[in-house]
């Protein structure tokens, strides 16, 4: 089996891996036999197969650093766990090494953008190497390698493969808000080890917000005593966390989001408000008035200090200000600001903003820091090597770029607003508003940031609305812009889901336990039907279903409803989904498709029986009620309307009007979740209003 896919990106190949087919597979379909997540830039595949057995060794030739060999005893861990059995990682020879481990040289001491993170791995029956020019490459092969291993009936294998890899864009990162919800240390490390495991770089660290100042501040200790509920990360945990994502090529940008979005800060030093009067933490979600005073000297000298303590502490070049959302509402009923505006000829709150934006740049330059910034720092005047941070579009960030400003992109990469992997795989960060940049103006787009919003996450569901789908995210920036197919991405990203549990994350046992909690080990099955086929509400409808029934969320509040339990993406629905899709394709002549799909109705239509006096039993299930009778309605009617195509008859447009009109019901929010399995029903209703070859067939007998 010799399959070429594709070469180094270029527009000469972007098609190649689809075109070119040996026998009768394609090279995308060996690719999603296999998991690799994120697809590497160039792979050829040769005979053989390389066993792994549990005789495997390793070997380090040319250079070795701490990195490097970190990153080996992580990956034999890791290759334990994935077989089950103890590998024994010492070879006695490089000769005799089923795995041979080269670098050139080290990487950075810390990581730093742009640094070279490419690198080759050939795999053959008789053994596998892996070359880099320097140690953090080594690290990404060391995935790459992870991933290619299968379970075969002769044992655990890899295929032999060429693969030459090197990321398309250098910036690509995650971003966790740990002020709306406080993070815990152990679990931003297993967000990490998730980030490695698909290639991600950058952990921003959002840390300070209206609702809480998350890390110790030895200069102002006020910042963290009083502004965080006694929930904030010691200067130690901060080292801890900076050193573990250095270990796995991750650099640690903080971002202290000013001038507003900054309430935290103002409980402990209220003199830094542009108002008098005392400050309390926020406990609620949204926009807030409250903003720094960018009038009075002494708020530069206060950040001064804070931030010579904040920029020494992180080692990264990089250094974020925040800067959103200000709704300048303060600054316009201060008389002393107002008279400061008109004395230094600023006409707008914007203008006001842009020059505490100037000075606050000042301080982060004299600190030898690189600034970046949400998009709404980016006004004249601003330093050329700041960064734009776009959350607004991807026509800001292009806008950005045509002026000279390096960028990354955000919008459309929002975990909290519970999309489907695909569509956050479908935003490009040189798509759209981005497209027709001149080849320059394209190279100050840096990559891009899945970004999670905590207002609805706390440490017990972080990890199921951060995984899988921010390896889909990852693949984007990673991967050749031609790795598109989203059937593949799904198909992979199933496999990368099973890999992340086994390496430590928790998306899917916390699921678990948390069905078991609210049902009873009882009634666990029915709950988890009617749970596998929803999925929370989507963008900010949670906020506005809240705001409409008159209630104001708060930190507060438990977030231990279904709603917070189930992942973002309904597996079920979306696999019921395509199987219903293929059966209309197929003219319903598939008789096992069918069977499935009669199946998963059968199950559904009965499950209500069976859940019913679960949910009566619970303050907290009481609530799914109507979607449970619901699941069992839609069931039904996908079952009469499969028995009518099967019957061969076309039902009467009064009743395909019932079953639709019900289904609408049905598709309606309730108990802020979804019942995603509508849709495809209502297709098998469609269906059954034209003749299909089955029915034809039915009707001929
Ligand atoms: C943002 O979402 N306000 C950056």
């Amino acid at each position: 089996m010799i399959l070429l896919c594709g070469a180094l990106a270029s527009a000469a190949l972007l098609d190649a891996p689809r075109a070119q087919q040996t026998g009768s597979q394609t090279t995308s379909n060996v690719a999603d036999s296999l998991g690799l997540m994120p697809i590497p830039a160039r792979m050829q595949f040769r005979d053989g197969r390389l066993a792994v057995t549990p005789r495997f060794s390793l070997a380090i030739a040319g250079h070795r650093d701490p990195l490097l060999e970190r990153g080996v005893a992580r990956f034999v861990a890791h290759l334990s766990l994935l077989t089950g059995m103890q590998i024994a990682s010492t070879a006695e020879s490089s000769t005799k090494a089923t795995l041979l481990v080269e670098a050139n040289a080290s990487g950075n001491a810390t990581p730093q953008l742009g640094e070279d993170e490419s690198y080759t791995l050939d795999v053959d029956p008789s053994g596998a190497r892996l070359a880099a020019p320097n140690s953090l490459g080594i690290l990404h092969g060391l995935q790459t390698f992870l991933q290619l291993v299968e379970v075969t009936p002769d044992g655990f294998s890899l295929p032999a493969v060429h693969i030459e890899d090197r990321p398309r864009f250098p910036w690509r990162g995650l971003m966790i808000d740990v002020s709306r919800h406080f993070i815990p240390v152990e679990d931003i490390k297993r967000n990490l080890d998730g980030m490695e495991a698909v290639k991600l770089n950058v952990f921003h660290w959002h840390l300070s917000d209206d609702q809480g100042f998350r890390i110790e501040s030895k200069t102002y200790p006020k910042l963290h005593e009083l502004g965080s509920d006694g929930l904030y990360y010691t200067q130690e945990d901060v080292h801890d966390v900076i050193e573990y994502a250095r270990e796995r090529g991750i650099r640690v940008v903080p971002e202290f989001d000013i001038p507003g979005h900054s309430t935290s800060w103002f409980v402990g030093y209220p003199e830094l408000s542009s108002t008098s009067g005392t400050h309390a933490i926020e406990r609620r979600w949204g926009v807030f008035d409250p903003a720094m005073d960018p009038t009075r000297e002494e708020t530069y000298k206060f950040l001064e200090k804070f931030l010579a303590e904040m920029t020494r502490l992180f080692p990264d070049a990089y250094f974020h200000i925040g800067g959103d959302e200000v709704n300048g509402k303060q600054w316009e009923s201060s008389p002393t600001i107002q008279a400061f505006m008109k004395a230094h000829g600023l006409m707008t709150s914007l203008e006001l903003q842009q020059y505490f934006n100037a000075r606050v740049e000042k301080i982060v330059e004299k600190n030898h820091k690189i600034m970046i910034g949400w998009d709404e720092i980016l006004a004249p005047g601003l330093p050329e090597n700041t960064v734009i941070q776009s959350w607004r579009g991807q026509d800001s960030l292009a806008a950005a770029a045509r002026l000279g400003y390096r960028g990354i992109l955000s919008n459309g990469y929002y975990l909290d607003l519970m999309w489907p992997a695909a569509q956050h795989y479908s935003v490009d960060p040189l798509g759209a508003g981005a497209a027709n940049l001149s080849p320059d103006q394209a190279a100050r787009i840096l990559g891009g940031e899945a970004c999670l919003w905590t207002e609805y996450v706390t440490h017990e569901n972080v990890d199921s609305r951060i995984w899988p789908r921010t390896a889909a995210i990852a693949e984007r920036l990673w991967s050749p812009q031609w790795v598109q197919d989203v059937p593949s991405m799904y198909e992979r990203l199933a496999r990368e889901d099973w890999r992340l549990q086994i390496f430590g994350l928790e998306h899917r046992s916390k699921l678990t336990l948390r069905l078991e909690t609210l049902a009873g080990p009882g009634g666990v099955d029915s709950l988890r039907v009617l749970a596998d086929a929803v999925e929370p509400v989507k963008g900010y409808s949670r906020e506005h279903a809240a705001a409409a029934a008159g209630i104001e969320p708060t930190s507060a509040d438990p977030l231990n409803r279904l709603v917070d339990i189930v992942p973002p993406e309904s597996e079920t629905a979306r696999k019921f989904g395509e199987e219903v899709d293929a059966l209309i394709a197929g003219g319903f002549a598939d008789t096992a498709g069918e069977s499935r799909v009669r199946a998963q109705m059968e199950l559904w239509k009965a499950n209500d029986t069976h859940l019913e006096p679960v949910l009566a039993a619970s303050f907290l299930l009481k609530e799914l009620s109507p979607l449970s009778a619901d699941l069992a309605e839609l069931g039904k009617t996908g079952l009469e309307a499969l028995d009518a195509i099967d019957r061969g008859e076309q039902p009467q447009p009064e009743q395909r009007q019932q079953w639709t009109a019900q289904i609408a019901e049905a598709e309606k929010p309730q108990a802020d979740l979804l019942l995603m399995v509508a849709p495809p029903i209502q297709k098998l209703v469609n269906a059954s209003g034209s003749a299909h070859p089955r029915n034809e067939a039915a009707r001929k007998q």
